[in-house]
């Protein structure tokens, strides 16, 4: 019997690229085990990211290393996957010499033949073509023992918004829809499978549907909730939405269905309007805020979470202080921020940019300063509050604490002697706050 290869994957950037990342896995099964140790792979993955400058330089700096490896066991193959992959095509292959495999996001379908293919050529392939008509294809996640109790489900991928910072929009291609029967199908199995919760992904996933006919065209709110009548479904959610495509349909989902949890991730990317013009966002601050508004009137408990970059080309004094106005409107439960990178071909790319990196960095330090304090405040609020948690594990900070997670996101530990399973929902009250996590004690299950 032949004994199976050990794959290695390394994985930057968004769920995205963790969702492909498991795809490649599933489709390499055959002929390749996963490892956990670099070392001793005989292929590794290098599944990157191409968001921010300094993304890409992490993946450009693993595939490095890795120059050496090649040289040593010349049988060892290595591919690099995902968004620079796609944005750089050949030109990976003229770096790095040493790499045999350079696909797309749309491409990793066709690896097990690429992989084959690899081996027999023993020069450098690229799949990075975007056909026309891509289809993502019904794939049926494979369901192991000790699988985790929560998965992601992508239901689009690409994206056709184009804002002016952005390079999503070259790696990933135009908007495409799966099939709803498609998604719902992976959402059962995954269900029957043990799983508790699913998290739906795309880059803006207020769109799904768009680019299907009109005869069989449904929302992502009718998605959603056919997602969570998926029977023994216990939690749904999904990332990511430009608020320009906020619906109040979709709103009203976090009022009608319990399974929804009450998590709404809404970049904002900017305070400014005349920013948001110039990052191509079709909204105004106004707009947003009536918008947050809304929901907030459709869920008064949920916890709103966002992105925000500082330093965009041209972003003056007073466009970073109505940044720093909107988070104190907002009051974001928690927030990623960035500093501005540069992403050719993104049309910001030419805009003029006068102001220096020290200020830039000034303002992304402030403002870190601020969200984190917000964050803090905001955590503060549930003392006392009674909130269901999903179980997702013993936490390795000390015996008998486990770690859950709450429907708004909140990681919360608690004390118990008692085992959980991953996945189960338990209640606590919330007994204290700090930035990234709440402490509760945990309810006897008779309490109503
Ligand atoms: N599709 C998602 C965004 C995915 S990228 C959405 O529209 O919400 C995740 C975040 O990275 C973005 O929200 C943005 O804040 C940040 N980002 C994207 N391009 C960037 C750039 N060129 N420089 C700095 N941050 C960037
Ligand atoms: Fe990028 Fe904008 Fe598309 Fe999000 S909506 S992926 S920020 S182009
Ligand atoms: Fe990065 Fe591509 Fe995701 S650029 S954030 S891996 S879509």
């Amino acid at each position: 019997m032949n004994e199976k290869k050990l794959l290695y994957i390394e994985t930057f950037g968004c769920q995205m690229n963790d969702r492909d990342s498991e795809i490649m896995r599933q489709l390499l099964a055959k002929a390749y085990e996963p490892t956990d140790v670099i070392q001793i792979a005989d292929a590794i993955i290098v599944n990157t990211c191409s968001i921010r400058d300094k993304a890409e330089q992490k993946a450009y700096s693993l595939l490095g290393t890795l120059r050496k490896r090649k040289r040593e066991n010349p049988e060892l193959i290595i591919a690099a996957t995902g968004c620079v992959a796609q944005q750089e095509g050949a030109k990976m292959l003229s770096r790095m010499p040493h790499v045999d495999l350079v696909v797309g996001p749309q491409n990793i379908y066709q690896l097990p033949e690429l992989f084959v293919k690899a081996q027999q050529l023993r020069k450098g392939i690229v799949a990075t073509d975007m056909a026309k008509s891509f289809h993502i294809p019904p794939f049926l996640p494979s369901l192991q023992q000790g699988q985790p109790h929560k998965r992601f489900v992508t239901i689009m991928q690409g994206c056709n918004n184009f804002c002016t910072y952005c390079i999503v929009p070259y790696t990933r291609g135009r908007e495409v829809s799966r099939k709803h029967e498609d998604i719902l199908a992976e959402v059962s199995h995954l269900v029957a499978g043990g799983v508790k919760e699913v998290t739906l992904l795309g880059q803006n996933v207020n769109s799904y549907g768009n680019d299907h006919p009109a005869h069989s065209r449904t929302s992502f709110a009718s998605l959603l909730r056919r997602v969570t009548e998926v029977k023994g479904i216990e939690r749904v959610r999904f990332t990511t939405s430009n608020p320009k495509d906020l619906s109040e349909e979709l709103m009203q989902c976090f009022t009608d269905l319990e399974k929804l949890c009450p998590h709404f991730h809404l970049p904002v990317q900017s305070g400014s309007n005349a920013i948001l013009q110039r990052m191509n966002r079709k909204y105004t601050i106004e707009h947003y805020l009536s918008k947050v508004e809304k929901l907030r009137s459709y869920s008064p408990e949920i916890a709103l979470t966002t992105d925000i970059i500082v330093g965009f080309p041209g972003e003056t004094d007073e466009d970073f202080q109505a940044t720093m106005d909107l988070i104190e409107k907002v009051r974001y439960h928690s927030a990623f921020s960035f500093k501005y990178s540069n992403r050719p071909p993104a049309k910001s790319c030419q805009f003029p940019d006068p102001v220096s990196r020290e200020k830039k960095e000034r303002r992304l330090a402030t403002l870190q300063d601020r969200l984190q304090q917000i964050a803090l405040e905001r955590n503060r609020e549930y003392i006392g509050s009674r909130m269901d948690l999903m179980v997702e594990g013993e936490s390795k900070a000390a015996d008998g604490q486990w770690s859950g997670r709450s429907g708004t996101n909140h990681i919360v530990n608690f004390q118990s002697h008692d085992a959980f399973m991953p996945g189960q929902i338990v209640q606590v009250v919330i007994q204290e706050a700090c930035l990234h996590s709440l402490r509760g004690n945990l309810l006897p299950y008779f309490l109503p």
